[in-house]
């Protein structure tokens, strides 16, 4: 059973996103930032060297940017789509 207001990964609910040259299956409607941040919490690197990641959360530090289909984008506003190239740092 599951709990009221979440759903499940069942067949067809999926995407699978390119992360890295790494072929991936992601819940479809994901941000890409809750799916890199499942994986890794760095999502770059600051020019000093040390690890980024999510920080708000809702799109507004922009501690997040990764380069998504050849663009900086910021993930945690960005939802996933099936075919999404993307490179993250670390
Ligand atoms: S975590 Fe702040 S803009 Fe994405």
């Amino acid at each position: 059973m599951t709990p009221a207001g979440t759903t499940t990964a069942a067949a067809g609910t999926t995407v699978t996103v390119i992360i890295n040259g790494m072929p991936v299956a992601v819940p479809r409607g994901a941000s890409l930032g809750s799916v890199l941040h499942a994986r890794s919490r760095a999502l770059r690197a600051s020019p000093a060297g040390n690890p980024r990641g999510l920080f708000c959360g809702m799109g507004v530090c922009f501690e997040c940017v990764v380069t998504i289909d050849g663009q900086p984008e910021r993930a945690c506003i960005t939802p996933v789509h099936d075919g999404m190239i993307v490179e993250v740092q670390p």
